[in-house]
This record gives C-alpha cells, structure tokens and sequence, in this order.
C-alpha cells in the first residue's frame, strides 16, 4: 500500500468517527503490512513527563516500553528534534535493543513545528532497510498523524483555524 492509500483509509475511517487510538493503530497496521521488510512497527506517544509510552504496535513484545527523553535511538530523535534512520544498530552506542535479530531501525517523528506528539519506530531484520523512499513513505503517514493528534487536541492547524473533528482525548 502507498501513503496515499494509507491516507486515504485513514481519512474513510476518521470520517466514519473513528478515534485516535483506533486512527494510530490502523496507521501501524497498513504500513507494517506495507512493507515486507518492516519486522516490527510502533508509535510511542511522547507524555508531558518527557517519556516516550509505547502504544499500539505489531512484532514481539519489547520491555522498552518506556523511554526518557535522550535515551535510546527513539529518545535521541525527540530529544534532537529529527528523524533518525539507522542502517546498522551495531554501530550505535546508545541504541536499546527490542530484539537480538533487529539489523535496522528508522524513528519519523509525529510532529507540527517544534510540537512533538510522539514517533513512528520500525525496525527490520535486514540492515539498511529503509531507503529514501520508504522514508518519505512513513514521513507522510506520520505527518497525517499529526494532523489527527492536533484535531484530537483541539490544537490550531497550520492555517490558524482550530481543528474541529473533535476531542478524543
Ligand atoms: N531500539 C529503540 C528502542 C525501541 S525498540 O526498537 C522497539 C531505541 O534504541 O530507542
């Protein structure tokens, strides 16, 4: 599936009153399975406290359930404000391993501007997994989310208008 096919589910499923949780976990869903590469999918929901929280995710379970701000690959790309792609995890020193057989891992921050909402993390059993293109595909999709994060909010969009699809959360 393409981002814009992604969106595009994701768009039939908001309109059809879907909520946050229900919008991020189908978000995990369609790009895990987008991609035969993508071993493990989640989104951590960055919380006011600076810590990353797992949320909806597809692969084997991970004890990196919470993660600080600036630990970790996840926590670098919030604290550094970027989207970190990591061909190989073996030549990162602070990388926190979900599992021995992870080779690769890309983070695409959640976010409008400097407001972080939290992050996409794939990781994939084959290393430099993720190329330009693959990138721009889980950029896309994580900047949809923002968009749901900040309706979801009641945040002002980019135009100045307060999204109104209502408060989830
Ligand atoms: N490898 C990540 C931790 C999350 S797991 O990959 C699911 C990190 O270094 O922050």
């Amino acid at each position: 599936m393409t981002a814009e096919e992604i969106c595009g589910k994701l768009d039939a499923l908001l309109k059809a009153g879907a909520g946050l949780d229900k919008l991020l976990s189908t978000a995990v869903e369609f790009l895990h399975a987008s991609h035969s590469r993508f071993h493990w999918t989640g989104i951590y929901e960055l919380f006011p406290d600076d810590v990353l929280r797992l949320g909806s995710f597809i692969g084997s379970p991970t004890d990196h359930v919470f993660i600080a701000v600036g630990r970790g690959v996840c926590g670098t790309a919030v604290a550094e404000k970027r989207n970190i792609n990591v061909p190989d995890v073996s030549k990162v020193s602070n990388y926190l391993a979900c599992s021995t057989t992870t080779k690769s891992e890309l983070v695409v921050l959640i976010r409008r501007g400097d407001r972080i909402f939290g992050q996409i993390d794939i990781d994939s059993h084959e290393l430099n997994a993720f190329d330009p293109e693959t990138v721009v595909k889980v950029e896309r999709v994580a900047e949809w989310l923002a968009g749901a994060y900040e309706a979801s909010r009641g945040l002002p969009s980019p135009d100045g208008a307060v999204a109104a699809r209502g408060k989830q959360r």
